[in-house]
């Protein structure tokens, strides 16, 4: 297996089965840290840098928590407009970097182009963590439900995914290169026009990903164990900011999980996965149903992020 330390993540098709599993050892081993709400010295001598040139809650405050409970320091900014690569000047993600590797460790990275990150990486001499490139890759999320996964049903092999949402989205992109490690057959349902792309189906087929698509979620959520759900009414993530303008559609039925189609439908042993921020596809009321896991992958969400920066930070083999 590939050492961690000094590596980037930018993208889980790189991930191999058993760095998935380290990284989730690391992550349970952690993990008390957070439940008690403490913090260690674990990168007392390390800076992350958060550079997010798109909106985000989880992704970036989560990357700052990890920090902290690992007694590390936390510099960057949440909003290109207040740097030079936001205004007259354009600064290009080459020269940025090259600033940023000067003032911490590791860079946590979120940009409306797909391959941004990438490209930061190219010139970096410190890691760079894809926190989610446009329509790209996501792949801390994904890790974070994989995590989650393991932690609510014991294991991953063997079970049957249902991903809802929008196709094109970075999440769906890296779960589907992440279940290429895994034995578990997957159902996609999506909008037509946010359907699977030909070359991303193309890659799952390349990667002996076990998968097929359904027209509405009551076709395929009898069979699930995993059901993962993402918004079809969305802003556009190759802008760096989409404000709602108007108002917005309702979710069709086809993308909604409601109370009452699980009480009917789902496997009583079902776990429920949306990683936020929701609209109207997943009701308020459903949180509160046993099937429910999204505040197990919020607070899994910052266990994650203090594995993947003690392997990447070299404090943990
Ligand atoms: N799930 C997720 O990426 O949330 P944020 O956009 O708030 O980071």
């Amino acid at each position: 297996m590939r050492s961690f330390a000094g590596r980037d993540i930018l993208s889980l098709k790189e991930f191999e089965r058993q760095e998935f599993f380290r990284v989730f050892e690391i992550a349970e081993r952690l993990e008390p840290i957070a439940r008690n709400r403490q913090n260690s010295d674990l990168l007392k001598n390390k800076t992350l840098v958060t550079a997010f040139y798109q909106p985000s809650t989880r992704t970036r405050l989560a990357h700052e928590a990890a920090m902290h409970r690992l007694g590390g320091h936390v510099t960057g900014f949440s909003d290109a407009k207040m740097t030079r690569a936001g205004d007259f000047y354009q600064e290009s993600i080459k020269d940025t970097v090259k600033m940023l590797e000067f003032y911490g460790d590791v860079i946590v990275m979120r940009h409306f182009q797909q391959g941004a990150p990438h490209e930061a990486a190219k010139w970096a001499s410190i890691p760079i963590i894809n926190g989610g490139d446009g329509w790209g890759e996501h792949p801390t999320q994904i890790l974070t439900d994989l995590y989650t996964v393991l932690r609510e049903k014991g294991r991953i092999d063997g079970l049957k995914w249902l991903a809802v949402g929008d196709m094109r989205m970075r999440t769906m992109h890296s779960l589907g290169y992440a279940l290429s490690q895994f034995d578990c057959p997957i159902t996609f349902v999506a909008p037509p026009d946010m359907g699977l792309t030909p070359e991303f189906k193309a890659e799952l087929s390349q990667y002996s990903v076990n998968w097929k698509e359904a027209d509405h979620v009551e076709q395929a959520i009898a069979e699930a164990d995993v059901i993962l759900v993402e918004p079809v009414v969305q802003p556009d993530y190759t802008k760096s900011r989409d404000e709602r303008g108007k108002e917005v559609a309702l979710t069709p039925a086809n993308y909604r999980i409601t109370r009452e189609l699980l009480s009917t439908k789902a496997k009583s042993d079902a776990i429920l996965l949306h990683s936020l921020p929701r609209m109207d596809e997943i009701p308020v009321d459903v949180d509160i149903t046993r099937w429910s896991r999204s505040w197990q992958e919020a607070f899994n969400g910052v266990v994650m992020r203090m594995a993947l920066l003690a392997l990447i930070l070299g404090a943990t083999e």
